[in-house]
């Protein structure tokens, strides 16, 4: 097994696999066992949260260990990643101190970095992220950077596979209107997840809404090995004919990143077409909605279509628990 969790493309499909029956038979309660009996994880948090940063918490309760929660520049110090920096600005302290002393206390460290939203050369490096994992003696979770949110998106394919049975799905990726420009993790993390796992991928979003073409070139590449299709589409309307599966996301333009009040005007003639809607919906083949949350109602997704038998995004954030259990458990357990 590799020794961090910073990205589904670091861990073989059968590894991915393992790690979902792991987590479903956790779920089901048939693992009981505690891994992380008499061990400390750290919990890093640059930003706010409520699913990852509760569902650690419990997650680390239950696997027998203790969560120590920590929030850079609020409950420690401001951290510097950066090398070689001369540190007189307003950054107290480095990753390079910081992840190395966590780790003579913590069995693993779980890191939100979240995405800065403002210079898209330097943060699709995910340059945060990869600052604690070179330094860290210990195993690192990425719990969502600026470009990938892996943790998500093994619940996201817990979720399918629950409602859905195993095996290759027609599932869509598609943008929606947002009041503000969002980070890509999400989006990236689920596109790679379900070309992995061989599901057939549609990404619908309007142009100028392109996701990163490094990723998107991994995407196709792992979707090719599994035998699976990827389809980039800007039609919203086709996009949903015969889905199995859809999956709302918001994310910000590559183009106007760093600049929120640009990609606002750009995206305003969007608002109205692109959100899930009972219409859409009645085009796929009835499909389940899922939308990794917090989700703004009526923007996204109409209120009738989240609060209809096809939404599982109560399920599906139930799993991040399920899914980070099996992670922990992986890594610490040997
Ligand atoms: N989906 C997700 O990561 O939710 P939080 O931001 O609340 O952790």
């Amino acid at each position: 097994m590799p020794r961090n969790f910073l990205t589904t493309a670091d861990w073989t499909r059968e590894e991915l696999e393992g790690l979902l029956a792991a987590a479903a038979r956790l779920k089901k309660g048939e693992d009981a066992s505690k891994p992380l009996a008499g061990k400390s994880v750290g919990l890093v948090f640059f930003n706010p949260s409520l699913r990852t940063r509760a569902s650690m918490q419990v997650g680390v309760y239950e696997l027998g260990g203790n969560a120590v929660v920590l929030e850079p520049g609020g409950t420690s110090w401001t951290l510097e990643h950066r090398e070689g920096v001369v540190m007189d600005g307003d950054k107290t302290e480095h990753v390079k101190e910081f992840v190395r002393v966590l780790g003579r206390y913590t069995a693993a460290v779980g890191v939100r970095t979240f995405a800065a939203l403002k210079d898209w050369k330097e943060e699709r490096q995910d340059p945060v992220l990869a600052a604690f994992a070179r330094y860290s003696d210990v195993p690192v979770i990425n719990l969502e950077s600026a470009m990938h949110h892996p943790c998500q998106a093994l619940a996201d394919m817990l979720t399918v596979r629950e409602k859905l049975g195993g095996g290759r799905k027609r599932v869509l990726l598609t943008w929606a209107w947002h009041p503000k420009a969002l980070p890509m993790a999400v989006p990236n993390s689920f596109a790679l997840a379900a070309a992995q796992m061989g599901h057939d991928l549609t990404i619908a979003h309007p142009p100028g809404y392109e996701l990163d073409e490094d990723l998107i070139r991994e995407v196709n590449s792992r979707a090719f090995d599994a035998g699976a299709t990827v389809n980039v589409t800007r039609d919203v309307e086709e996009a949903f004919d015969g889905q199995q599966v859809v999956y709302a996301k918001s994310w910000g333009s590559k183009e106007f990143y760093g600049s929120p009040q640009d990609d606002l005007e750009e995206r305003a003639p969007y608002r109205g077409e692109w959100i899930v809607d009972a219409p859409k919906m009645a085009r796929t083949d009835g499909a389940v909605f899922l939308h990794c949350l917090p989700v703004r109602r009526n923007c996204i997704v109409t209120d009738e279509v989240i609060d209809s038998p096809a939404s599982v995004v109560i399920d599906e954030a139930e799993n991040r628990l399920h899914v980070q259990k099996a992670v922990m458990a992986a890594l610490l357990k040997g």
